[in-house]
């Protein structure tokens, strides 16, 4: 059986039509608030606020046997600037919660926890691209947090994925991504801009969901990776392959300084946060790991 906590966000809905697709297992899709639930067969829709511990406690009655459990983890408060803002309402859902999930799911088969890119912190000349044996030197407060949680999760024996950032268009009707955001305003002659830099080793979220479905099937996977594509984006490199691949007009992609997009955030981001992959590579036995738009 699978647990896929967090599954009506945008990576977990990937992971359930993954699971679907590529298992005959029993899948517990969990959601929090009034989102919205995906249909797919074998899939049984779950409530879950993992703040409350009997909210986390009901979830495991309706498992007959915890030990058969193989888990995803995606649960957590991920905008960098509201971290900054709300450290301890950040710091419930990313450390508190984790640890009272784990305690009770300890005996669970597998799980991979979803960390970040941002826990390495600035590439240097020296690293260009962040190998897992590199020392971490987050910036943000969401990077420290996702720190913290990473050491809960492995002082268990679980899997950290370290992510970088992730696109896609939405599975959910009602919850737009940024992907499909520059699909719509380009195609009502609306301007989006986007920053010149801001590196990072995207990849959008079915590569994601596909690769961690297969992570879970493997046994004695590293117990932290990088996960990630091959190449380096700046974010209107994304919005390049966005425009490219929808046949849209790049006249409205407006390509603006690193530095003017980052005075609009409140918390500090990284310029360059590039990962290398080939611990991932060799897992999975595969020579390259390109973004599919
Ligand atoms: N997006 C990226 O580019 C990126 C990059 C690196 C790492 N990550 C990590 O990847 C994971 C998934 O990200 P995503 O892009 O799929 O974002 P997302 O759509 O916001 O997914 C996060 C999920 O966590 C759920 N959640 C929040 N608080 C919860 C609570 N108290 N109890 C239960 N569930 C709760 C949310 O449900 P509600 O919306 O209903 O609250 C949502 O479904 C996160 O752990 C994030 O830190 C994301």
């Amino acid at each position: 059986m699978y647990i896929v906590v967090g599954a009506n966000g945008f990576l977990g809905s990937y992971v359930v039509k993954s699971l679907v697709s590529n298992t005959d297992e029993e899948i517990i899709a969990t959601y929090h608030g009034k989102s919205e639930k995906l249909y797919y067969p074998r899939v049984n829709w779950v409530q879950l606020d993992v703040t409350d511990k009997n909210s986390i406690s009901r979830l495991e009655k309706l498992v007959e046997n915890t030990a058969e459990c193989r888990i995803f983890y995606f649960a957590a408060c991920h905008n960098l600037d509201l971290v900054k803002r709300e450290p301890d309402f950040a710091k419930n859902i990313n450390i508190t919660a984790l640890e009272s999930f784990l305690e009770i799911f300890s005996d669970a088969e597998s799980l991979w926890f979803s960390s970040t890119d941002c826990v390495y912190g600035e590439n240097t000349n020296e690293i260009k691209a962040f190998k897992e044996t590199d020392p971490t030197c987050p910036v943000s407060e969401y990077g420290r947090q996702k720190l913290e949680a990473e050491k809960v999760v492995t002082s268990y024996g679980f899997n950290v994925a370290r992510l970088p950032f992730m696109l896609g268009a939405s599975l959910l009707e009602n919850k737009k991504h940024f992907y499909d955001n520059i699909v719509e305003k380009t195609i009502q002659g609306q301007d989006f801009t986007l920053a010149d830099g801001l590196w990072r080793s995207a990849l959008d979220y079915e590569s994601v969901a596909d690769i961690l479905v297969k992570l879970s099937m493997i046994k004695n996977a590293p117990q932290t990776l990088n996960l990630c594509g091959d190449d380096a984006l700046t974010k209107y490199d994304v919005g390049e392959l966005i425009a490219k691949k929808h046949n849209l007009p790049m006249n409205h992609i407006i390509k603006v300084p690193e530095e003017e997009i980052m005075k609009l955030f409140d918390e500090r981001r990284t310029s360059s946060t590039a990962m290398d992959n080939s611990l991932l590579k060799s897992v999975l036995g595969v020579s390259e790991i390109k973004i599919r738009i």
